[in-house]
């Protein structure tokens, strides 16, 4: 099982999720989707220990929602911690409620673990959304609330109107990406009492960019040679000390994506690595390169 961390309220993470970008398409649903392997790749996390499975509606245009039910069917529902997402722009009242039962019904459950907004949406007033959010929450579909990319004033806007704290805020953080440090979440986040989810922890550039920004990926060895310098003191691999530097600080998860056992076992040996003070400072002073937003999602 992957150890969990713990908020003040009580609220339990696992340190490390599963990430489902890429299962079963990109936005759009894959014309030759790899349906067999997606599904095989969840249930070998699942039997490594992994129970947070992250998934959106957007992701393959819910067919990755699709792969995570059908890959989950075997397992005890409650022993996993489902979480989706709406998408930006379904944030009035009617689009979010349909949304939600739409995952629900891909998913093939009656409750999610954690429901999030994907990306702000501020053509919608907030009172609207939350207010979607506080009926969701109250008819029990959704056990708790998370938001996605926001800024720490976007999170306590929306905050002002829900009947219930915000449990987890996902963000892209690595050790290039290092927006959510600049803008003062780490902070936020510990003295609001909630998580932030790093996304995309490892994967350094786009899938697909012509002219990637960094053309190296964090898992190769003479890439960073700072990285590289840790990982020998550690006796791990780079992967490992990125992922154990990302879950470092007090309020950081992490979220992992892989359907390569080899990788996801990675994954767990990572998390469980524990870099001391005068490390976790060296790599977050001296990683280069540092891009201080996110190239994919910025913060809003
Ligand atoms: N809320 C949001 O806005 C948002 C945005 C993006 C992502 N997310 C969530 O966060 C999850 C994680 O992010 P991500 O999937 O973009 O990036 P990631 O988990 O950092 O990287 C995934 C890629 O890295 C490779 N990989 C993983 N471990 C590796 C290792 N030890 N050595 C070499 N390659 C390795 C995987 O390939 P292999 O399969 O070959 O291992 C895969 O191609 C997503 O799947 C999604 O659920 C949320």
């Amino acid at each position: 099982m992957i150890p969990k961390k713990r908020l003040r309220c009580g609220f339990e993470l696992p340190i490390l999720g599963l990430g489902t970008w890429l299962m079963g398409g990109d936005m759009a649903r894959a014309t030759s989707p790899q349906d067999q392997l997606d599904i095989r790749a969840i249930q070998t996390a699942i039997d490594m220990g992994y129970t947070h499975i992250d998934t959106a509606e957007i992701y393959g245009d819910g067919h990755a929602e699709e792969l995570v039910r059908t890959a989950i069917g075997p397992y005890d529902r409650q022993q996993l911690f489902l979480a989706s997402k709406v998408r930006q722009g379904r944030h009035d009242k009617a689009q979010l409620a349909a949304a939600l039962d739409g995952s629900l019904k891909r998913l093939g459950t009656d409750y999610l673990d954690l429901y999030s907004l994907h990306r702000p949406t501020l053509e919608t007033p907030f009172e609207e959304t939350a207010a979607a959010l506080n009926s969701a929450y109250k008819a029990g579909k959704i056990r708790a609330i998370g938001v996605c990319n926001f800024l720490p004033q976007t999170l306590d806007a929306l905050q002002s109107f829900l009947d219930v704290p915000i449990r987890t805020n996902q963000v892209h953080y690595n050790l290039a990406f290092r927006e959510p440090e600049a803008c003062g979440l780490l902070q936020h986040a510990e003295e609001k009492d909630y998580f932030l989810v790093a996304w995309r922890p490892l994967r350094l550039t786009k899938r697909g960019e012509a002219a990637p920004k960094i053309a190296a990926n964090i898992w190769d060895k003479g890439a960073f040679p700072l990285l590289d310098q840790v990982a020998e003191k550690y006796h791990a691999t780079n992967s490992q000390i990125a992922l154990a530097w990302t879950v470092a600080p007090k309020n950081l998860c992490a979220l992992l994506k892989s359907s390569n056992p080899i990788h996801l076992q990675e994954g767990i040996d990572g998390i469980h690595i524990s870099i001391n003070n005068s490390d976790y400072r060296i790599l977050s002073d001296n990683f280069n390169p540092i891009y201080q937003a996110s190239d994919t999602v910025p913060l809003t």
